[in-house]
Protein backbone atom coordinates (compact mmCIF):
# COMPACT_ATOMS: atom_id res chain seq x y z
CA UNK A 1 0.00 0.00 0.00
CA UNK A 2 1.10 3.56 -0.98
CA UNK A 3 2.28 5.68 2.20
CA UNK A 4 0.04 8.16 3.23
CA UNK A 5 0.96 11.53 3.53
CA UNK A 6 2.29 12.92 6.22
CA UNK A 7 1.11 15.20 9.03
CA UNK A 8 3.99 16.32 10.40
CA UNK A 9 4.61 20.09 10.42
CA UNK A 10 8.58 19.48 11.59
CA UNK A 11 8.87 17.42 8.20
CA UNK A 12 6.87 20.64 5.75
CA UNK A 13 9.20 22.85 7.31
CA UNK A 14 12.33 21.51 6.30
CA UNK A 15 10.61 21.12 3.05
CA UNK A 16 9.44 24.86 3.09
CA UNK A 17 12.88 26.07 4.40
CA UNK A 18 14.53 24.33 1.18
CA UNK A 19 11.94 25.81 -1.80
CA UNK A 20 12.81 28.28 -3.54
CA UNK A 21 9.19 28.61 -5.95
CA UNK A 22 6.54 27.80 -4.15
CA UNK A 23 2.99 28.65 -5.11
CA UNK A 24 -0.56 28.25 -3.46
CA UNK A 25 -3.69 26.49 -5.13
CA UNK A 26 -6.81 28.10 -2.95
CA UNK A 27 -10.50 27.29 -3.17
CA UNK A 28 -13.67 28.58 -1.36
CA UNK A 29 -12.60 26.40 1.86
CA UNK A 30 -10.05 29.87 2.27
CA UNK A 31 -12.71 32.01 2.63
CA UNK A 32 -15.10 29.66 4.42
CA UNK A 33 -14.08 31.32 8.01
CA UNK A 34 -14.69 34.59 6.68
CA UNK A 35 -18.60 33.61 6.38
CA UNK A 36 -18.72 32.87 2.37
CA UNK A 37 -20.46 29.84 1.65
CA UNK A 38 -18.65 26.95 -0.55
CA UNK A 39 -19.67 25.57 -4.03
CA UNK A 40 -20.09 21.80 -3.05
CA UNK A 41 -20.97 20.11 0.45
CA UNK A 42 -23.01 21.75 2.95
CA UNK A 43 -23.68 25.87 1.96
CA UNK A 44 -23.62 25.26 -2.43
CA UNK A 45 -27.28 25.70 -2.00
CA UNK A 46 -28.63 29.25 -2.98
CA UNK A 47 -32.03 29.54 -2.61
CA UNK A 48 -32.92 25.94 -3.58
CA UNK A 49 -30.55 26.33 -6.59
CA UNK A 50 -27.18 24.44 -6.74
CA UNK A 51 -24.53 27.54 -7.46
CA UNK A 52 -22.92 25.57 -9.77
CA UNK A 53 -25.73 25.45 -12.01
CA UNK A 54 -26.24 29.38 -11.99
CA UNK A 55 -22.44 30.00 -12.86
CA UNK A 56 -22.70 29.13 -16.89
CA UNK A 57 -23.20 31.46 -19.96
CA UNK A 58 -26.40 29.52 -20.34
CA UNK A 59 -28.02 30.09 -17.15
CA UNK A 60 -27.20 34.38 -17.72
CA UNK A 61 -29.11 34.17 -21.02
CA UNK A 62 -32.26 32.20 -20.14
CA UNK A 63 -32.49 34.18 -16.72
CA UNK A 64 -30.52 37.09 -16.66
CA UNK A 65 -32.77 38.32 -13.70
CA UNK A 66 -32.00 35.40 -10.83
CA UNK A 67 -28.40 35.25 -12.34
CA UNK A 68 -27.91 38.48 -11.19
CA UNK A 69 -30.09 38.19 -8.14
CA UNK A 70 -27.08 35.67 -7.69
CA UNK A 71 -24.15 37.71 -7.72
CA UNK A 72 -25.80 40.37 -5.95
CA UNK A 73 -26.21 38.03 -2.95
CA UNK A 74 -22.56 37.19 -3.40
CA UNK A 75 -21.45 40.94 -3.67
CA UNK A 76 -23.15 42.09 -0.48
CA UNK A 77 -21.91 38.88 1.56
CA UNK A 78 -18.11 39.65 0.15
CA UNK A 79 -18.51 43.04 1.18
CA UNK A 80 -19.72 42.40 4.80
CA UNK A 81 -17.05 39.84 5.17
CA UNK A 82 -13.38 40.30 6.45
CA UNK A 83 -10.26 38.74 5.44
CA UNK A 84 -9.85 35.64 7.53
CA UNK A 85 -6.16 34.43 9.50
CA UNK A 86 -5.40 32.22 6.40
CA UNK A 87 -5.84 34.90 3.99
CA UNK A 88 -3.58 36.78 5.95
CA UNK A 89 -0.76 34.33 6.04
CA UNK A 90 -0.90 33.97 2.40
CA UNK A 91 -0.52 37.64 2.37
CA UNK A 92 2.58 37.86 5.01
CA UNK A 93 4.01 34.85 2.86
CA UNK A 94 3.81 36.97 -0.51
CA UNK A 95 6.02 39.78 1.48
CA UNK A 96 9.87 38.38 0.77
CA UNK A 97 11.34 39.52 3.78
CA UNK A 98 8.49 37.83 5.96
CA UNK A 99 9.12 34.77 3.62
CA UNK A 100 13.02 34.99 3.87
CA UNK A 101 12.99 34.13 7.69
CA UNK A 102 10.79 30.45 6.41
CA UNK A 103 11.96 29.91 2.85
CA UNK A 104 14.84 31.75 2.46
CA UNK A 105 15.00 33.55 -1.39
CA UNK A 106 12.17 31.79 -2.71
CA UNK A 107 9.25 33.42 -4.75
CA UNK A 108 5.57 33.02 -4.02
CA UNK A 109 2.16 33.27 -5.93
CA UNK A 110 -0.98 32.40 -4.97
CA UNK A 111 -3.54 31.36 -7.31
CA UNK A 112 -7.39 31.51 -6.74
CA UNK A 113 -10.15 30.70 -7.79
CA UNK A 114 -12.05 32.38 -5.23
CA UNK A 115 -13.73 35.56 -6.81
CA UNK A 116 -14.70 37.57 -3.37
CA UNK A 117 -11.34 40.00 -3.21
CA UNK A 118 -10.76 38.82 0.48
CA UNK A 119 -7.39 38.35 -0.91
CA UNK A 120 -6.78 41.58 -2.19
CA UNK A 121 -8.08 42.88 0.65
CA UNK A 122 -5.76 40.89 2.82
CA UNK A 123 -2.74 41.98 0.64
CA UNK A 124 -4.29 45.52 0.82
CA UNK A 125 -3.83 45.68 4.51
CA UNK A 126 -0.13 44.28 5.02
CA UNK A 127 2.41 47.44 5.73
CA UNK A 128 3.89 48.36 2.49
CA UNK A 129 7.41 47.49 2.41
CA UNK A 130 9.65 47.92 -0.35
CA UNK A 131 9.49 44.27 -2.30
CA UNK A 132 10.73 45.46 -5.78
CA UNK A 133 12.96 42.37 -5.73
CA UNK A 134 10.20 39.91 -6.09
CA UNK A 135 9.38 40.26 -10.15
CA UNK A 136 6.61 37.93 -9.62
CA UNK A 137 2.79 38.94 -9.21
CA UNK A 138 1.74 37.97 -5.76
CA UNK A 139 -1.77 36.93 -6.61
CA UNK A 140 -3.63 35.64 -9.47
CA UNK A 141 -7.07 35.74 -9.43
CA UNK A 142 -7.98 32.67 -12.09
CA UNK A 143 -11.66 33.16 -12.27
CA UNK A 144 -12.40 36.66 -12.20
CA UNK A 145 -13.65 38.67 -9.62
CA UNK A 146 -17.21 40.08 -8.34
CA UNK A 147 -16.46 42.97 -8.38
CA UNK A 148 -15.58 42.96 -12.10
CA UNK A 149 -18.58 44.10 -14.47
CA UNK A 150 -18.33 43.20 -18.02
CA UNK A 151 -20.48 44.46 -20.98
CA UNK A 152 -21.75 41.51 -22.41
CA UNK A 153 -22.17 43.74 -26.53
CA UNK A 154 -19.08 41.58 -28.33
CA UNK A 155 -18.06 45.21 -29.65
CA UNK A 156 -17.65 46.74 -26.43
CA UNK A 157 -16.62 43.92 -23.84
CA UNK A 158 -15.69 47.53 -21.47
CA UNK A 159 -14.81 46.31 -18.08
CA UNK A 160 -14.60 48.04 -14.80
CA UNK A 161 -14.22 47.41 -11.03
CA UNK A 162 -17.85 47.96 -9.16
CA UNK A 163 -18.18 48.22 -5.84
CA UNK A 164 -21.34 49.65 -5.39
CA UNK A 165 -23.91 48.38 -3.08
CA UNK A 166 -26.57 47.54 -4.47
CA UNK A 167 -25.10 47.31 -7.61
CA UNK A 168 -28.55 48.56 -9.15
CA UNK A 169 -31.82 49.97 -6.93
CA UNK A 170 -33.70 47.05 -9.07
CA UNK A 171 -31.60 44.35 -6.96
CA UNK A 172 -32.00 46.32 -2.99
CA UNK A 173 -33.87 43.52 -0.84
CA UNK A 174 -34.29 40.67 -3.12
CA UNK A 175 -33.02 38.81 -0.77
CA UNK A 176 -34.78 39.89 2.37
CA UNK A 177 -37.80 39.30 -0.12
CA UNK A 178 -37.12 35.91 -1.02
CA UNK A 179 -36.41 34.88 3.04
CA UNK A 180 -40.12 36.48 3.78
CA UNK A 181 -41.40 34.09 0.97
CA UNK A 182 -42.40 36.05 -1.74
CA UNK A 183 -42.33 35.09 -5.22
CA UNK A 184 -38.90 35.03 -7.06
CA UNK A 185 -38.52 39.41 -8.54
CA UNK A 186 -38.27 38.85 -12.25
CA UNK A 187 -36.34 42.21 -12.86
CA UNK A 188 -35.95 43.24 -16.77
CA UNK A 189 -33.01 43.73 -18.29
CA UNK A 190 -33.57 47.30 -18.22
CA UNK A 191 -33.13 47.68 -14.39
CA UNK A 192 -29.94 44.94 -14.63
CA UNK A 193 -26.81 46.74 -14.49
CA UNK A 194 -25.65 48.35 -17.51
CA UNK A 195 -22.17 48.91 -19.18
CA UNK A 196 -21.35 52.41 -18.24
CA UNK A 197 -20.05 52.99 -22.15
CA UNK A 198 -22.70 51.89 -24.26
CA UNK A 199 -25.41 51.20 -21.81
CA UNK A 200 -25.44 47.20 -23.13
CA UNK A 201 -26.58 44.83 -20.77
CA UNK A 202 -23.38 43.82 -18.62
CA UNK A 203 -22.39 40.96 -16.68
CA UNK A 204 -20.55 39.42 -13.60
CA UNK A 205 -17.02 39.61 -14.39
CA UNK A 206 -16.47 35.98 -13.38
CA UNK A 207 -15.03 33.15 -15.16
CA UNK A 208 -18.21 30.72 -15.68
CA UNK A 209 -18.72 26.90 -16.56
CA UNK A 210 -16.82 26.46 -20.05
CA UNK A 211 -15.06 30.15 -19.78
CA UNK A 212 -11.62 29.93 -20.12
CA UNK A 213 -9.60 31.27 -16.91
CA UNK A 214 -7.71 34.49 -16.92
CA UNK A 215 -3.58 34.06 -17.02
CA UNK A 216 -3.52 30.51 -17.97
CA UNK A 217 0.05 31.08 -19.52
CA UNK A 218 0.96 33.22 -16.63
CA UNK A 219 0.01 30.38 -14.44
CA UNK A 220 1.92 27.83 -16.98
CA UNK A 221 4.82 28.83 -16.07
CA UNK A 222 4.70 29.41 -12.38
CA UNK A 223 3.36 25.47 -11.99
CA UNK A 224 6.11 24.70 -14.53
CA UNK A 225 8.90 25.93 -12.21
CA UNK A 226 7.27 25.44 -8.79
CA UNK A 227 8.93 22.86 -6.39
CA UNK A 228 6.30 23.35 -3.57
CA UNK A 229 2.68 24.01 -4.14
CA UNK A 230 0.23 24.26 -1.16
CA UNK A 231 -3.58 23.40 -1.92
CA UNK A 232 -5.67 25.19 0.18
CA UNK A 233 -9.21 24.86 0.43
CA UNK A 234 -10.36 23.69 -2.48
CA UNK A 235 -12.22 20.17 -3.50
CA UNK A 236 -9.70 19.77 -6.60
CA UNK A 237 -13.01 19.09 -8.68
CA UNK A 238 -12.22 22.38 -11.52
CA UNK A 239 -10.01 22.26 -14.06
CA UNK A 240 -7.57 23.40 -15.07
CA UNK A 241 -7.13 24.24 -11.30
CA UNK A 242 -7.27 20.95 -9.87
CA UNK A 243 -4.48 19.41 -12.12
CA UNK A 244 -1.59 21.87 -10.82
CA UNK A 245 -0.75 20.27 -7.47
CA UNK A 246 0.17 16.53 -9.81
CA UNK A 247 1.73 18.80 -11.91
CA UNK A 248 4.48 20.56 -10.23
CA UNK A 249 4.60 16.39 -8.36
CA UNK A 250 5.11 14.98 -11.82
CA UNK A 251 8.30 17.71 -12.58
CA UNK A 252 10.00 16.55 -8.88
CA UNK A 253 7.94 19.19 -6.96
CA UNK A 254 5.98 18.58 -3.04
CA UNK A 255 2.33 19.10 -3.06
CA UNK A 256 0.97 20.08 0.78
CA UNK A 257 -2.75 20.01 0.80
CA UNK A 258 -4.92 21.64 3.89
CA UNK A 259 -8.57 20.91 3.91
CA UNK A 260 -10.84 20.36 6.40
CA UNK A 261 -11.72 17.32 4.90
CA UNK A 262 -10.70 14.98 2.20
CA UNK A 263 -9.89 15.98 -1.21
CA UNK A 264 -10.14 15.00 -5.00
CA UNK A 265 -6.40 13.22 -5.02
CA UNK A 266 -5.21 14.05 -1.66
CA UNK A 267 -3.82 10.86 -0.96
CA UNK A 268 -1.42 11.43 -3.72
CA UNK A 269 -0.13 14.80 -1.88
CA UNK A 270 3.35 14.83 0.37
CA UNK A 271 1.63 16.60 2.97
CA UNK A 272 -2.12 16.60 4.39
CA UNK A 273 -2.93 18.84 7.38
CA UNK A 274 -6.30 17.92 7.78
CA UNK A 275 -8.61 21.34 9.67
CA UNK A 276 -9.16 24.40 9.34
CA UNK A 277 -6.92 25.96 6.85
CA UNK A 278 -6.97 29.31 9.28
CA UNK A 279 -5.49 27.48 11.95
CA UNK A 280 -3.25 25.15 10.05
CA UNK A 281 -2.21 27.75 7.14
CA UNK A 282 -0.66 29.92 9.74
CA UNK A 283 1.14 27.34 11.69
CA UNK A 284 2.71 25.80 8.98
CA UNK A 285 4.04 29.17 7.46
CA UNK A 286 4.97 29.64 10.67
CA UNK A 287 3.01 32.67 10.90
CA UNK A 288 1.03 32.29 13.28
CA UNK A 289 2.73 35.14 15.15
CA UNK A 290 1.44 37.59 12.80
CA UNK A 291 -1.74 36.95 13.17
N1 LIG B 1 -10.50 25.18 5.77
C1 LIG B 1 -10.05 24.39 4.77
N2 LIG B 1 -10.84 23.83 3.85
C2 LIG B 1 -12.16 24.07 3.94
C3 LIG B 1 -12.72 24.88 4.96
C4 LIG B 1 -11.82 25.45 5.91
N3 LIG B 1 -12.25 26.23 6.92
N4 LIG B 1 -14.07 24.92 4.77
C5 LIG B 1 -14.33 24.17 3.68
N5 LIG B 1 -13.19 23.65 3.17
C6 LIG B 1 -12.98 22.84 1.95
C7 LIG B 1 -14.03 21.79 1.67
O1 LIG B 1 -13.71 20.59 2.35
C8 LIG B 1 -13.91 21.64 0.16
O2 LIG B 1 -12.95 20.67 -0.20
O3 LIG B 1 -13.05 23.73 0.86
C9 LIG B 1 -13.40 23.02 -0.30
C10 LIG B 1 -14.39 23.84 -1.08
O4 LIG B 1 -14.66 23.19 -2.28
P1 LIG B 1 -15.64 23.79 -3.38
O5 LIG B 1 -16.88 24.29 -2.73
O6 LIG B 1 -15.76 22.78 -4.45
O7 LIG B 1 -14.85 25.10 -3.90
P2 LIG B 1 -13.69 25.21 -4.96
O8 LIG B 1 -12.77 24.06 -4.91
O9 LIG B 1 -13.12 26.58 -4.78
O10 LIG B 1 -14.48 25.19 -6.33
C11 LIG B 1 -13.79 25.46 -7.51
O11 LIG B 1 -15.81 25.66 -8.74
O12 LIG B 1 -17.98 26.42 -8.75
C12 LIG B 1 -16.71 26.63 -9.19
O13 LIG B 1 -15.76 28.60 -10.03
C13 LIG B 1 -16.17 27.98 -8.84
O14 LIG B 1 -13.97 28.62 -8.16
C14 LIG B 1 -14.98 27.65 -7.96
C15 LIG B 1 -14.58 26.28 -8.46
ZN1 LIG C 1 -20.47 48.31 -23.46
Amino acid sequence: MANLPSDDMASFSVVLSQSKHIIAVAGAGLSAASGIPTFRGAGGLWRKYDAISLATPEAFQENPSRVWQFYHYRREKALKCQPNAAHTALAAFSNKQIRDAVAPESTFTLITQNVDGLSQRALDSMPSTADSEDPQPKMLEMHGRLFDVICTKPGCRHRELNFTSPIVPALAGTEDLMEAGAVEPDIPLSDLPRCSKCGSPARPGVVWFGERPHYLGVIGKLVRQADLCLVVGTSSTVYPAAGYAAEVQRHGGKVAVFNLDRSEGDEDADFLFLGPCEQTLPAALALSEQQ
